[in-house]
C-alpha cells in the first residue's frame, strides 16, 4: 500500500546539488528525518521519500520507474540522453523544471603552457572526460578528429600524468583546473539542476502531491530575489514611482488616513531592491520606505 502513495525522489548523495536539494525540499515544507544509515529520507509530513544515490545512478532510476522523481544535473542528464540514443533506445524520463541551482559547464581545458588556437587546435589530441557522448557530438559538430580517452574519474590529473593532452570537466569556481594548471578553453554545455520523473503516469493521489511540489518550487524560486517594499507617497508621485519599483507588477495603493492626497504603497519586487532605487523613489517623491524579504509566495 505504501509503495502506492508514498513519492520516491532520488537527489544525489553528496555532490554539488546535494545541499541545495536538500535546501530546496526543506523550503517547500518537506521535513525529512534521515535513517541511520543515511540513504533514506523520510518525508515525516509529506508523503516524500528521499533516496540519496550517486548523481550518475539517478536518470535511470526515474526512467525505470525505480523512483517516480529525481534532482539531477543537466550534464548527467544529457550525457545519459545521448548514451541511451547512440544504443538505439530514447531517453524515457521527462523533465518536469529547471531549478535555479547546481550551475556550473562542461568545458575543455588545456593545461596551462600549451597554445590554444580555437577548438581545430585539438586535432589529433586525446582529450580525457567522463562525457564521451558529451564530448563526441561537439568534436563532430565541429569536425575535429581527436581522441576520447573516456575515465571514471580524477579527469583532472590526466594530462600530467601524460594519458591526455586536454581534459573536458565540470567546472563552476574553477578552483579545481587552477589547482592543476589547466586553462579552459571552450565551453561544451552549460548546466544547472534538473527536477525529472518517471515516464510510467502517476496515481491521482501522487500526481496531486506533485503538482503542489512544483507549485512550492515555483514559489521558492520567485521568492529567492523578491522584496516586500513598502512607502509613503503623494499621490501625484505615483506614476513615477511605480516605474522606479523594479520588477513589481500591480501595487497595493492605500489611502492614508486624514491626509487625501497622501497614499501608501506596499508592491512585491521580483528583483532585488539596491540602496540605489531607494534613493530615486526618495527623489520621487516617496517617504517612510520599508524593504522586507520574502518568504513564501503563491500565485
Ligand atoms: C567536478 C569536476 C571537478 C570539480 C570542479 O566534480 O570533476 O572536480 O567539480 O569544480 P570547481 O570548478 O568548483 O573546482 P563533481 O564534484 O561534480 O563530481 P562528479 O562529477 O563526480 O559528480
Ligand atoms: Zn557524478
Amino acid at each position: 500500500m505504501d509503495k502506492e502513495t508514498r513519492i520516491k525522489l532520488a537527489v544525489q548523495k553528496s555532490g554539488r546539488l546535494t545541499d541545495p536539494s536538500v535546501d530546496l525540499l526543506a523550503r517547500c515544507g518537506l521535513k525529512l528525518s534521515r535513517g541511520k544509515d543515511q540513504l533514506m529520507g523520510y518525508g515525516e509530513n509529506m508523503p516524500f521519500d528521499v533516496l540519496f544515490v550517486r548523481d550518475d545512478d539517478i536518470p535511470d532510476l526515474v526512467q525505470e520507474d525505480v523512483c517516480d522523481l529525481g534532482l539531477v544535473g543537466l550534464n548527467v542528464l544529457e550525457e545519459k540522453r545521448l548514451e541511451l540514443a547512440a544504443r538505439g533506445s530514447p531517453a524515457r524520463f521527462e523533465a518536469l523544471r529547471t531549478l535555479d541551482f547546481g550551475r556550473c559547464r562542461l568545458s575543455l581545458a588545456v593545461p596551462v603552457e600549451h597554445a590554444y588556437d580555437g577548438p581545430q587546435s585539438l586535432h589529433g589530441k586525446r582529450i580525457a572526460t567522463t562525457y564521451p557522448h558529451l564530448l563526441g557530438v561537439f568534436l563532430q559538430q565541429r569536425r575535429i578528429d581527436a581522441e576520447i580517452v573516456i575515465l571514471s574519474g580524477a579527469v583532472e590529473i590526466a594530462p600530467r600524468l601524460g594519458r591526455a593532452d586536454a581534459i573536458c570537466d565540470l567546472v563552476s569556481t574553477g578552483s579545481t583546473l587552477q589547482a592543476n594548471h589547466l586553462r579552459e578553453v571552450e565551453t561544451v554545455l552549460e548546466s544547472h539542476a534538473v527536477l525529472i520523473r518517471t515516464p510510467v503516469p502517476l496515481s491521482t493521489e501522487k500526481n496531486e502531491w506533485v503538482e503542489r511540489l512544483l507549485l512550492r518550487v515555483e514559489g521558492v524560486q520567485q521568492v529567492k530575489e523578491s522584496k516586500y517594499i513598502m512607502l509613503h507617497a503623494p499621490r501625484s508621485a505615483l506614476p513615477a514611482i511605480r516605474r522606479l519599483l523594479p520588477g513589481s507588477e500591480s501595487p497595493t495603493i492605500i489611502p492614508l488616513e486624514g491626509s487625501p492626497d497622501r497614499v501608501a504603497v506596499h508592491a512585491v519586487c521580483r528583483e532585488n531592491v539596491f540602496w540605489e532605487t531607494l534613493e530615486s523613489l526618495k527623489k520621487a517623491g516617496a517617504s517612510a520606505l520599508l524593504v522586507l524579504p520574502v518568504e513564501k509566495m503563491l500565485a
